[in-house]
């Protein structure tokens, strides 16, 4: 392969570019073949901490590790070439202190080669998102609903619903944006509320439930391929792989009870490798 037919990932700082351009297209992925298919249409891959809901049936995103993240994020990095892979800092793994959040950041940027972490936090994380982008970590922000907060939220209910609550969200995402961050994720807030940050802060605005006047669009991708038993009103379902998967596994164990199953003569007959 020629240095010129070498295909070259995109980088925070070419997406940090796209404010107000071309829409940025994400989809999470938490495995090497998502990764390799969402990789062909999508500028950013990001390996969520939604994995503890999504992979692991956890009612939320607390008890997910840094481990479970490190190699989460080691499959959809093998799995792509193209998009910038932003991994999720998992609940407590940088909360604590600025210095806690750079020796965590660290790790998943050495261990998986990803090129951006997310932290989820307006105002409250500014110092850290400074720290870490000073020292060389690419940071995504995260701000209105941040479901890491669920203890203290209480439910997964859209933010700002109310012009009165917009002041606050407003000045989380001003926060972020001035502390180095090169791009926020802004989850389940007013549409209003979406379009105005949107059109505050110097960096690329990623809507989730938001906007469609933010710079990028993202989704869980079982939630938009309708694999997910439960999902936010606001996702498009593009697709209905549940039915169709249970729809396969029922005839394949319909085959199996009834001795239909491919025998060995469909693979000792066949030429070549099996696979
Ligand atoms: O964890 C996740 O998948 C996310 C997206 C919903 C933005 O943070």
């Amino acid at each position: 392969m020629s240095i010129q037919d070498e295909i070259k990932r995109l980088t925070a700082p070419d997406i940090r570019a796209r404010k107000g351009r071309e829409p940025i297209v994400c989809l999470t992925s938490y495995h090497a073949h998502t990764a390799r298919l969402v990789d062909k249409y999508c500028d950013v891959i990001l390996v969520g901490d939604s994995l503890g809901m999504v992979m692991h049936g956890f009612e939320s995103t607390i008890p997910v590790t840094l481990d479970m993240m490190i190699l989460q994020g080691h499959a959809v990095m093998r799995g792509s070439k193209r998009a910038l892979v932003v991994i999720d800092m998992p609940f407590g793994s940088y909360e604590a202190s600025k210095e806690q959040a750079f020796l965590s950041a660290a790790r998943v940027l050495k261990e998986t080669g990803c090129g951006a972490i997310k932290v989820e936090g307006g105002r409250r994380m500014a110092e850290t998102i400074a720290f870490l982008t000073a020292r060389g970590v690419p940071v995504m922000g995260h701000v209105g609903l941040t479901p890491q907060a669920i203890n203290t939220i209480g439910s997964f209910r859209a933010q700002g619903r109310e012009e009165a609550d917009w002041g606050p969200i407003e000045e989380d995402a001003k926060a972020v944006a001035e502390a180095g961050a090169f791009a926020m994720v802004i989850e389940a807030v007013a549409e209003p509320l979406g379009r105005r940050i949107t059109g505050q802060v110097a960096i690329p605005t990623i809507g989730i439930g938001a906007s469609p006047a933010c710079d990028g669009q993202i989704l869980v991708l079982e939630d938009m391929l309708g694999l997910s038993p439960r999902v936010p009103k606001f996702v498009k379902r593009y697709s209905d792989l549940g039915p169709s998967i249970e729809k396969a596994v029922k005839d394949y164990a319909d085959d199996v009870r009834a001795r239909g199953f491919p025998g060995p003569e469909h693979v000792y007959g066949m030429k070549g490798k099996a696979r």
